[in-house]
């Protein structure tokens, strides 16, 4: 993955001063929740695959910037909001804004960073672009709300599962790529392209993060293990073990998790249980075949660095650990 390595440290420093003279406009309180997450840390995947997609469909925009930290901000927004639904404690490594700053403080925050993002993607004066970010923001929202509203119910099936991690992660890194193409071309196979890769490294992505919510440590994902579980959300990994469980044991689990009476030994149970029978590493394994599908998707790219390093950011999300 070293040609991905090298666009990450080319690239990393200006998406990191950007987001910092963009944090240091903002006013006050919200100044300090949005230089809180945004400049605590994070991946800073999404802003590379819009540059990445952007120059892979040879897009003449020299300044990429502003749309790709609009995506890192609109991200940001919905960890704030994420933190807050789920009552996480710890994000990237340290507090969860809401616990430092307040509840009110962290959504209004995160509106403000959702607003920022929309504004900048604005200075490019491409409707299509303001419009992709209203789509990525209300397919977020919309699968954020049908996760909550089916917490520890039995009809999340694979089925809803996958509706929920389309909606609530998948969709905004299809609009990361989305954005960048649309800076390059007028194309809408380019685009379709483009989000086809998106849509399905984002499903991967999400199974990812659902397999290391088991079994990853916190000083790798800066989040809680077992989150999901303490959270009562039916994941994949839960979904292959409720598979396996008789109907009365599945009813009563699922019961303990919308009721939240889950113990810390059932917890511990359950996660050394999903470990030992391997099914997060059954749920890498299907997100192996959203990659595949992201891959193909690349077959319509140009030959090129911009397309081997797509290539190789689709191999690290399946393959990583934080
Ligand atoms: C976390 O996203 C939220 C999910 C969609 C799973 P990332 O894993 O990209 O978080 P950061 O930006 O690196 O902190
Ligand atoms: C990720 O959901 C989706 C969003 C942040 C919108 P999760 O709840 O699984 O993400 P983490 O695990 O808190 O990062
Ligand atoms: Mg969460
Ligand atoms: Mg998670």
């Amino acid at each position: 993955m070293i040609e991905l390595k090298t666009y990450f440290s080319k690239e990393l420093p200006g998406i990191n001063r950007f987001l910092e003279s963009e944090t240091a406009k903002l006013d006050g309180l919200v100044q300090q929740v949005a230089a809180h997450v945004l400049l605590g840390g994070g991946k800073r995947i999404r802003p590379i695959l819009t540059m990445a997609t952007a120059r892979a469909l040879g897009c003449a925009e020299t300044n990429l910037l502003p749309m790709a930290c609009a995506l890192e901000m609109l991200h940001t927004a919905t960890l704030l909001h994420d933190d807050v639904l789920d009552g996480a404690e710890l994000r990237r490594g340290t507090r969860a804004a809401h616990l430092k700053f307040g509840v009110n403080e962290t959504i209004l925050s995160g509106d403000v960073l959702l607003a920022l993002a929309n504004q900048l993607g604005a200075s490019y004066g491409k409707a299509r672009i303001s419009w992709l970010l209203a789509e990525g923001i209300m397919a977020t929202a919309t699968g954020e709300v049908m996760e909550i509203a089916t917490l520890g119910t039995p009809e999340v099936d694979r089925q809803t599962y996958l509706d929920i991690i389309i909606g609530k992660t998948a969709k905004l890194i299809e609009t990361a790529c989305c954005c960048g193409a649309v800076l390059a071309t007028d194309d809408p196979a380019a685009e379709d392209a483009a989000g086809a890769f998106g849509l399905n490294l984002g499903i991967a992505f999400q199974l990812v993060d659902d397999a290391l919510d088991y079994v990853s440590r916190t000083e790798n994902t800066g989040k809680a293990v077992g989150g999901d579980l303490r959270e009562g959300k039916v994941t994949l990994p839960l979904i292959l073990l409720l598979e396996q469980m008789d109907g009365s044991e599945a009813a009563s689990l699922l019961a303990k998790l919308r009721e939240s009476t889950l113990t810390d030994q059932e917890i511990n149970s359950i996660l050394a249980t999903v470990d030992e029978k391997g099914y997060a590493a059954a749920t890498r394994q299907e997100a192996a075949d959203y990659i595949l599908k992201a891959k193909t998707a690349l077959a319509f790219f140009p030959d090129g660095l911009e397309k081997n390093v797509l290539e190789q950011a689709a191999d690290f999300v399946l393959a990583r650990e934080k």
